[in-house]
Order: C-alpha cells, then sequence, then structure tokens
C-alpha cells in the first residue's frame, strides 16, 4: 500500500535563512511500514530535521528500531559505547539508560518518579555556567541563555558517529521564551522557546564559506583527541557554545585512560550526504586536536587548530541559520546527525520538569568524504 506519510518543509520565519527541516505528519512508528520507511529515509538525507508529530505512545523499543533502521548494519552498541561509563566524562551525568530498552536514554530536567523502570530520577538540564569560560548573570538566568555546547553525537573515538539520533519529548514544561546570547563581542542574540534544541545545518556552513576555505574545507583531515570527553573535563567553552577557549587544560596522556592509537579518529572536515552528494562540514569543535593539511602537514598548536575552525564554523550559527525547535508533547524529532550541528539551550527553575527520550546508535562505516577531483576536471 502506498505510504500516506506527508512531509511538509519548515517555513523559515521572517529574517531566517533556514533551508532545512520538516514537518512529518499521518505517521505513526510504531507501525511504519516499509513504504513509510522508505520516505522518511529519503525526507531525512534531504531536509536533515524530522519532526513527527503526535507519537506520544511510541514505546522505547520503537524508538530504538526506527533509529537501528536508518543504520541497518550498525551493531546495537549506543553511539558513545562504553566511555559514558567513565566517571570523568562530561557526558556521564546527563544521561540515565532505560533498563529494558539501554540503547535508549532519558534526559531532562527535574524529580521524575517513575518512568520506564526508572525510578526516583532526578534529571539535570545541562545549563552553560557548569561548562562555559564566562557566564551570564545570576540576576539575568531566569531570562538569558546561551548556546550550550554545539556538537555532533560521536563518541570520536573507536566507534563511528552515528547516522541518525531520534529525540522524544515525553514532558515539557509551559513554554515560556528565553533570549539567547552569544556574548561574543558580535551583539548577537535572538528569542528561543524554552529548552529549544537548536540546529544548523553543515551543509549551510559549507556553503557559506568562500570558495578558498571550501577547498581547505575539502582537503583537511580532522584528528579527533583521544578520549575526547575525558580529555577536555576541565576544560571550557567559548560563550557561543562552539568550541572550547585555549587555556591548558586539557588532561595529558598520563592522565587519561590507555589510549589505542587505532581508535584515534582522523576524519574529514566535509561528510558527503550519501543520497544528495552534497556537502556538510562537520567538525565537533570542543574533541578537535590537530588539523592534517593537503600539503601532508600537521597544525599542531591546539589554539591555533580551535581558531581555524571557529572562524569556519562561526559565521554559520548566527542567528539566521539557526534553528530552534519548540517543542511540544509527543515530537519525535530525527536528526541527520552527520549533516547538522546541535546544542541544548536553555535554563530551568528548579520546578519545571522536563522529560526527553534520546536514542543513537554508533554507525556501521565512518562518515564518506568528498568524492576525489578529477585531474580532468
Ligand atoms: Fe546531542
Amino acid at each position: 500500500m502506498a505510504s500516506q506519510v506527508t512531509i511538509t518543509p519548515i517555513a523559515a520565519p521572517q529574517g531566517s535563512r533556514i533551508d532545512f527541516g520538516a514537518t512529518v505528519t499521518n505517521v505513526d512508528i510504531e507501525n511504519l511500514s516499509d513504504a513509510d520507511f522508505q520516505l522518511l529515509h529519503e525526507a531525512l538525507f534531504t531536509h536533515q530535521v524530522l519532526v513527527l508529530k503526535n507519537q506520544s505512545h511510541a514505546t522505547p523499543r520503537a524508538q530504538y528500531e526506527v533509529t537501528q533502521r536508518f543504520d541497518p548494519s550498525a551493531s546495537a552498541s549506543y553511539g558513545h559505547g562504553a566511555t559514558l561509563d567513565a566517571k570523568r566524562s562530561i557526558l556521564h551525568p546527563d544521561l540515565k539508560t532505560i533498563p529494558h530498552q539501554p540503547q535508549v536514554q532519558v534526559i531532562g530536567h527535574g524529580f521524575v518518579p517513575e518512568y520506564e523502570g526508572l525510578r526516583d530520577v532526578q534529571l539535570r538540564h545541562p545549563h552553560h555556567r557548569t561548562f562555559h569560560a564566562t557566564t551570564v548573570p545570576e540576576a539575568e538566568d531566569r531570562d538569558v541563555t546561551r548556546f550550550y555546547r554545539w556538537h555532533i553525537d560521536a563518541a570520536l573515538y573507536g566507534l563511528a558517529p552515528p547516522v541518525a539520533t531520534t529525540l522524544l519529548a515525553v514532558k515539557v514544561p509551559a513554554g515560556r521564551t528565553q533570549t539567547l546570547r552569544y556574548d561574543d563581542g558580535s551583539g548577537e542574540e535572538m528569542p528561543v522557546p524554552l529548552g529549544t534544541t537548536a540546529f544548523v545545518s553543515g551543509e549551510a556552513m559549507y556553503d557559506l564559506l568562500s570558495e578558498e576555505d571550501k577547498q581547505f574545507a575539502r582537503t583537511t583531515r580532522v584528528e579527533y583527541a583521544a578520549h575526547p570527553y575525558i580529555w577536555m573535563s576541565s576544560a571550557k567553552s567559548r560563550p557561543t557554545g562552539l568550541g572550547l577557549v585555549s587555556e591548558g587544560k586539557e588532561l595529558d596522556a598520563a592522565d587519561l585512560p590507555p589510549v589505542d592509537p587505532a581508535a584515534v579518529q582522523v576524519l574529514p572536515m566535509c561528510w558527503r550526504n550519501p543520497l544528495t552528494g552534497k556537502l556538510a562540514l562537520q567538525v565537533h569543535p570542543s574533541a578537535v586536536r590537530r588539523l592534517h593539511l593537503a600539503d601532508g602537514s600537521v597544525v599542531e598548536d591546539l589554539e591555533r587548530v580551535r581558531e581555524m575552525v571557529y572562524r569556519l564554523q562561526r559565521p554559520a550559527i548566527s542567528p539566521a541559520h539557526v534553528y530552534a525547535h519548540d517543542w511540544e508533547e509527543g515530537d519525535f524529532v530525527i536528526f541527520h546527525n552527520r549533516g547538522v550541528l546541535h546544542s541544548v539551550v536553555g535554563a530551568f527553575a528548579e520546578d519545571e520538569v522536563r522529560l526527553f527520550r534520546q536514542c543513537n546508535i554508533a554507525g556501521s562505516e565512518m562518515p564518506q568524504g568528498p568524492l576525489p577531483v578529477s585531474a580532468a576536471a
């Protein structure tokens, strides 16, 4: 039977230049036919972020199964694998695993007495004061927020980056708006719904570059730090959440778990969309350690590496390029983790309870880089 699934591109609000994201209706992830999935699959690689409405009834199992279907050869391991359990990892405190579906985690804010076999769960929405080098003054905390950390969901050590991440909004506190400030001297700011998830397109990030920078991005490879989330655990972020400030706080090799050189990742700076062939500038700005240039040289100096990456990425996180999703309960968002960067946003009050489920699975293969340019071209 033909699929009834309807896909509607998200209309960019006034002043916005976003050209990604789509709303999906007439779909039920508990009962997804092959035809339905085929449409979702095409839509994901075309629109990068899909918002499926009214999926509150979806079980953790259905969430896991649809996530896995985007990379059927992927083993069942969670996108961050065992690294998540390392107590010093910066990711550790923010995630709780669902006992009967361990690839699905609960995230959010506030106290939840019981959910899917978890009891007395105290959730904590990441707040920029725990991660940024500077902070919004306490008196403004209810009204002003920042991008917490722009990232790709990926271990970046050993395991391949997940293809897709899914997020289900189970409980969303009553809406209010905050002002998101960049606090980087640009004066940029934007209104955002409380607890939005912000997305930017890696394809737009690439398209915004000069021809010279595009050439650089196509031919440069990014080396990530070994055990990146432990390595960076004492370092602090820029006020834009787009990478770290360089204060020499990263852990020395002696303070990390043993490093397997074969697990260290050197990935293309641009990742190729498997359906459209478009290039996305995909760099996890906090985890980057070295740049390997086309001429074979390696940029070793960490501060310089970060400056080079920041200059390429910063234009694409300006307000006109950000999609800040206004969550409603039952929204099931699927995003192409290899084609967007995303960030947690917002500061909740103690009594504002937010409950989400998240799933991603380590990829079966590494992302593909640009096709080699033929000498005849
Ligand atoms: Fe994430």
